[in-house]
């Protein structure tokens, strides 16, 4: 797979472009029931612990909190049971040095730190977010863009897709994205092809076990098929509609979870055609016509 583009734009795009600036930090001296309850009031699932000038000292999880009350401990101070020292990363920092920090280490949560102070949070869920915001941003800017004037006729590629990977997530559409523009596809043919892939790859991410993408470029038009292995669409008429979404909290905190996923693919491409299993996987097979639907400029566009 070509990551090339997106190798860049981790190298381009820097951590404060993309981290939450509203923490909510836990001071040091609050006991463990207290780190429970503001975790629980927050929704969030872990914290940055700081000392009384404020200066990063611990993180906090959940985690955390259930070991204490497994061990009848909730009642001792926060500053014992922490994790330290902290891995932290900096406002100018490059997101691929964040993405490093998440691979070597596991964990979901990253605090930006200025000096001692942190400053942000940094979710894979934050990265994936603003990745889709430039994708879709260049796409519109390409919208405007040159006509068709195709050079490759045929091709074809599978990609594999990997559950729960939100790091990478994304990477499959704009290596599709960059060969369809190689090939001189139309703005248009492009612009739906990779809204449909990448609400396809991000369902193959979230709700799946994973799988792979197979995009076959022919005469006629682009095949995209997205296969993958998981719990399957228990009813796909109601997965169909809009708002509809069976994401989990934590998803839905990342930015996904609208339930819009299905319907604009549906709105991108001339056929869709979803087959799935239950409890073995999922196939979501689209295609766009070249010249009797993906060129035609009045076709309704979701945008
Ligand atoms: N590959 C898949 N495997 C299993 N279930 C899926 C798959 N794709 C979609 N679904 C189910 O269909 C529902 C609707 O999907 P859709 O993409 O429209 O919304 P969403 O993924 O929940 O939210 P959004 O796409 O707006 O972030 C999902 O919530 C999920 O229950
Ligand atoms: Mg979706």
């Amino acid at each position: 797979m070509n990551n090339h583009e997106v190798g860049s734009l981790q190298e381009k795009l820097l951590v404060k472009d993309m981290m939450t600036c509203q923490v909510v930090t836990v001071p040091h001296d609050l006991t463990m029931e207290q780190v429970k309850a503001l975790l629980g009031d927050m929704a969030i699932t872990g914290a940055p612990v700081v000392d009384d000038k404020g200066r990063i000292c611990g993180i906090v999880s959940m985690f955390d909190v259930l070991k204490a009350l497994e061990e009848n401990l909730l009642s001792l101070p926060v500053a014992g049971r922490m994790s330290t020292p902290v891995i932290v990363t900096t406002p100018d920092s490059t997101v691929a040095e964040a993405i490093a920090l998440f691979r070597q280490h596991r964990f979901n949560r990253l605090p930006v730190v200025d000096g001692e102070r942190v400053v942000g949070m940094l979710t894979p869920g934050d990265i994936v977010r603003k990745l889709a915001n430039v994708l879709k941003l260049d796409l519109v800017e390409e919208a405007a863009g040159p006509q068709e004037n195709r050079t490759i006729l045929q091709w074809a590629e599978e990609f594999p897709v990997a559950a729960g990977e939100f790091g990478q997530a994304g990477e499959v559409s704009i290596a599709i994205k960059k060969k369809l523009q190689e090939a001189g596809l139309s703005p248009l043919v492009i612009k739906k092809a990779v809204i449909a892939a990448y609400e396809a790859e991000m369902n193959m991410v979230i709700h799946s076990h994973g799988g792979a993408f197979e995009v076959r470029m022919t005469p006629e038009g682009v095949l995209m098929t997205a296969r993958d292995q998981g719990p399957g669409i228990e009813d796909v008429a109601k997965a169909m509609e809009e708002g509809f979404s069976t994401a989990p909290q934590n998803i839905r905190r990342m930015g996904f979870g609208a339930g819009m996923g299905l319907p604009n693919i549906k709105r991108s491409v001339d056929s869709l055609e979803i087959t799935s299993r239950i409890g073995q996987g999922t196939e979501v097979k689209m295609v766009i016509h070249f010249q009797d639907g993906g060129l035609n400029e009045n076709k309704t566009d979701h945008q």
